[in-house]
């Protein structure tokens, strides 16, 4: 059998996003799946995955998720339009399995999302971290330069590169100090993108994304531990939140406002790096009572410090300069650190009102 082909979004697809005129949305039927562009996305069903994977089918793209074999499945963030992709089976662990998924779907873009992204895990299993996180991005590269070299690239990269803040805010220019086995895994993934656009000539980018949350984001994460601990203590389920460090500042974003993009990166003329940011940062303890305060609660009376969150070592402080995506992609936030919030109080309100004492990735 043929391999499918492989298809560049049009570029009036492109300047859609942006708000350029000249744009027709490519809504598509069954008989119009050959003419769409392909995408693979690794990590579809963690919190960016999903919105990004709805994203690209609302740009017209035929999206291709991969995921990892695990005993029980979970794809509740992707249940919604799980219909509407093609699932495959793959690890970031496993470069055979992502050699034969390029071979056979062929996608024109790849999207790494998959990792293991949670800081303190890390701490935990640094040599696992290393191999997800790290080793992996360079399996998937490697298997781009293998099987197809005009595949464009997008990286997942993060401000927990930047740690220990060398400059304020940071900027693509900023030098790296990264305080975690996370952190240095993620820089490891960043040198390599560029490594192998340089080496190679991939379009390769990387994406230096600052915190971005949602109602999607795991329970683990301080804000939505946040959120959901403060709407179980407003709907009389719980009385106390522990948490650790409340005074680390963070760039926190709206999560489907950031695999925007991520999509723009890949529709340049040339490949590139990133920071995305809102510019303004936070504490853990301005989340703690901009959300408890929404729900008429005293975030003091709740909050209750627990070293046993503390990190082995702190990023104190993150806020990010997007100005370079603003100017090339024409990026911007569009909902404000409050609105962020609220509406992830909102989700975890109606869902926690819904289902009693659990949380599903909802919103
Ligand atoms: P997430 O919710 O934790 O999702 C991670 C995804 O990676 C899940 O789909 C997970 O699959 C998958 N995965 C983990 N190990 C894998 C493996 N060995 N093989 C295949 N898939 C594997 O993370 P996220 O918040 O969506 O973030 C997406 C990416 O952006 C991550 O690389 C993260 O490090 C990075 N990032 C995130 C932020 C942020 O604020 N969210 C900021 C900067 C960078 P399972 O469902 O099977 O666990
Ligand atoms: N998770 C957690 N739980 N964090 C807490 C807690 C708690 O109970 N109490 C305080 N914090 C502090 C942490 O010490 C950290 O300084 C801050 O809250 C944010 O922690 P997380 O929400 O776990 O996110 P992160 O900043 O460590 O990492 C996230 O953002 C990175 C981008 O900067 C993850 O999404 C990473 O994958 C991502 O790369």
């Amino acid at each position: 059998m043929a391999p499918p082909t492989r298809r560049r979004p049009s570029f009036a697809t492109a300047r859609a996003s942006r708000g350029l005129p000249g744009f027709r949305r490519a809504y598509h039927t069954e008989e119009s799946t050959a003419n769409m562009p392909r995408a693979l996305v690794t990590g579809i069903t963690g919190q960016d995955g999903s919105y990004l994977a709805e994203f690209l089918l609302q740009q017209g793209y035929e999206v291709i998720g991969m995921v990892r074999r695990t005993s029980t499945i979970n794809f509740d963030r992707i249940r919604t339009f799980q219909d509407r992709i093609t699932i495959v089976q793959g690890d970031l662990l496993d470069q055979v399995s992502l050699i034969n998924i390029l071979q056979q779907h062929r996608p024109a873009e790849v999207y790494n999302l998959a990792a293991q992204s949670f800081v303190p895990v890390s701490f935990d299993q640094p040599v696992l971290t290393g191999e997800f996180t790290g080793l992996g991005v360079t399996r998937v590269l490697d298997a781009i330069r293998i099987v197809d070299r005009s595949i464009r690239f997008y990286q997942a990269s993060s401000s927990e590169m930047f740690g220990k803040v060398q400059e304020v805010p940071q900027r693509e220019t900023t030098p790296f100090y990264p305080r975690s086995p996370y952190g240095v895994a993620k820089l490891y993934g960043h040198w390599i993108t560029i490594n192998y656009r340089e080496s190679y000539n991939l379009f390769a980018c990387s994406g230096i994304l600052f915190n971005h949350e949602s109602a999607r984001r795991g329970l683990e994460f301080v804000t939505h531990k946040i959120t959901h601990g403060a709407a179980r203590i407003k709907l009389g389920l719980g009385d106390a939140l522990y948490l650790g460090n409340l005074d680390a500042r963070r760039d926190w974003g709206w999560a489907p406002d950031y695999v925007r993009a991520m999509w723009l990166m890949l529709q340049q003329e040339h490949p590139d790096d990133y920071v995305v940011a809102t510019g303004e940062t936070h504490s853990v303890r301005e989340f703690c009572r901009e959300a408890f305060d929404y729900l008429g609660l005293d975030w003091e009376r709740h909050v209750v410090v627990d070293p046993k969150f503390y990190r082995p070592a702190e990023v104190d402080l993150l806020v990010g300069d997007p100005g370079k995506a603003g100017r090339i992609l024409h990026w911007e936030p569009s909902i404000s650190f409050r609105e962020v919030v609220r509406l992830m109080v909102d989700a975890d309100m109606a869902s926690l009102r819904q289902t009693g004492n659990h949380s599903p990735h909802v919103g």
